[in-house]
């Protein structure tokens, strides 16, 4: 009976915020109920599934999202109130429906409590529940709609914010406001993916400069008379090929700013002439004999220390000095461990919005994983394990299995030692750890050999094989 589907509803089926019937979830350990309660919803439109007990019900709710969930509190196993908190923790807006037998009315104001949207009381009438459902999904709609348009308000303020409340990103910003407006070079300092063109642009978005008067120069493994003719242009005929005159950058950029990334690959002929134009902002195209004046706001970026370039006599000193005016270092994100939350809810928003997928958090487990991740890759990596999470999700919230196989390498190998049941551990830890232990120990008594452990255990191998992975147990 699991998830099937109306035959021909009387009225128009009740609809979620898509349009699409609404999804319930009936999670009740009496047959009885659940026969009646798929035969009312179904025959009313409503798209159901059944679950005889919390931990089904829980799967169920991994598998895809639901609009409504009925959950009976008294259960056995994980019993009703720790079912309603754990839907909750997934998912804070989850519209939960409570059974509750008559005369308990102090569990229904628990349960209330810890977020059910309303009760049933057993027995009840066929109205009373469709009723209940009716205004539970209103509400539900909602949240939806809420969601939705908070997130395309978000997400319209933030294109190209820079997101960070740790001490070192706040004094970031009071940074780039301060020096936004004046003409003064900067060089930004950062390692990879640290949100260097980030911090460019934002300087340049605050300069009162034209907004599209942004140029960035990439000279990358450019010969040095490429790059001078792509930044300063040339006259027609000031080399063989010259047909035509071409602008250059630097005039494209005049009112505006240049944005030079990766300063440290300028050869050293271009580095004389950058300096001229710093100090005499004007230059002089290729075979040009009048020079032009320009009004272009310098900033420069690096991944590497520009200083024991200019030790080792790589990069010119004066050039050095001329572009340090102002300096900028931002710190790699495991300095700021505070962060990773924040950009990671951003980075949520920001691929659920652009793959119209419904997710928008990540398990309490998961997070944890990514703050203390040392993320060689810095913001960069961050954004693409999000993304790939985001795409990969079939749940409203991202969970540790969806994370790269290398984020939990560095996951902290659990404590020897009992294993706590008293809820010192969430529900799924403690499950991992039995797991773990009883495969180990299953291990240990064949010798280490996953077929005869496996048909010990009643698993398939490939089943065992899977846990094994999964849990990285080494057995040796
Ligand atoms: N503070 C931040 N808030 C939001 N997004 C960020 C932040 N920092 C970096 N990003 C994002 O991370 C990615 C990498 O940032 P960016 O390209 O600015 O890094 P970079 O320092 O220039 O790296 P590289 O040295 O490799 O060029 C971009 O998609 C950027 O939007
Ligand atoms: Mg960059």
């Amino acid at each position: 009976m699991m998830g099937s589907r109306v035959e021909v509803p009387d009225r128009e089926p009740p609809r979620d915020a898509r349009g699409e019937a609404a999804r319930v979830l009936v999670i009740d350990d009496e047959p009885i109920i659940r026969e009646v309660l798929h035969d009312i919803l179904t025959r009313e439109g409503y798209f159901i599934t059944l679950a005889p007990d919390a931990e089904t019900g829980l799967r169920s709710l991994e598998q895809q999202e639901y609009d409504l969930i009925i959950l009976d509190l008294m259960l056995p196993g994980l019993g009703g109130f720790e079912a309603l908190k754990e839907i909750k923790r997934r998912d804070p807006d989850s519209v939960v429906v409570m059974i509750t037998a008559y005369g308990s009315i102090e569990s229904a104001v628990q349960g209330m409590r810890m977020g059910a949207h309303d009760y049933l009381t057993k027995p009840f009438k066929n109205e009373d529940v469709l009723r209940t459902l009716s205004t539970g999904l209103r509400h539900r709609r909602l949240l939806d709609e809420n969601r939705s348009l908070r997130r395309a308000l978000e997400g319209r303020a933030r294109t190209g914010e820079l997101v960070g409340r740790s001490p070192s990103m706040l004094e970031l910003h009071r940074l780039i406001e301060q020096v936004a407006p004046s003409r003064s070079t900067v060089l930004i300092q950062g390692e990879s993916g640290t949100g260097k063109e980030l911090v460019a642009q934002a300087i340049h978005r605050m300069s009162g400069r034209p907004p599209d008067a942004f140029v960035v120069v990439n000279s990358g493994s450019m010969p040095a008379d490429l790059l001078e003719s792509n930044l300063f242009g040339h006259v027609k005929g000031a080399f063989t090929g010259a047909i035509q005159s071409k602008k250059g950058l630097f005039e494209v950029a005049n009112g505006g700013s240049i944005f030079f990334d990766e300063i440290s690959t300028v050869k050293s002929e271009v580095q004389a002439k950058l300096l001229r134009v710093i100090q005499e902002k004007e230059f002089l195209a290729l075979g040009a004999v009048q020079s032009v004046q320009v009004d272009v706001r310098i900033i420069a970026a690096t991944n590497i220390d520009l200083q024991e370039l200019v030790m080792r006599g790589e990069f010119r000193e004066d050039l050095y000095y001329r572009l340090n005016v102002i300096n900028i270092k931002l710190p790699p994100l495991r300095e700021r461990k505070e962060d990773v939350p924040l950009l990671a809810d951003h980075f949520i928003a920001k691929y659920a919005a652009e793959n119209r997928k419904p997710v928008h958090g990540v398990t309490p487990e998961a997070l944890a994983l990514l703050v203390e991740h040392t993320w060689q890759g810095n913001v960069r990596e961050l954004e693409n394990v999000i993304e790939r999470a985001v795409v990969l999700s079939s749940s409203p919230v991202i969970g540790l299995e969806l994370l790269p196989e290398a984020l939990q390498g560095d996951r902290p190998r659990p404590l020897p030692g009992p294993i706590p049941m008293d809820g010192t551990l969430s529900f799924y830890e403690t499950m991992e750890r039995l797991e773990r232990e009883i495969i180990l120990k299953t291990l240990k008594s064949v010798n280490g050999v996953q077929r005869r452990a496996a048909a010990r255990l009643g698993l398939n191998p490939t089943t065992l094989n899977e846990k094994i992975k999964r849990l990285k147990i080494q057995y040796r």
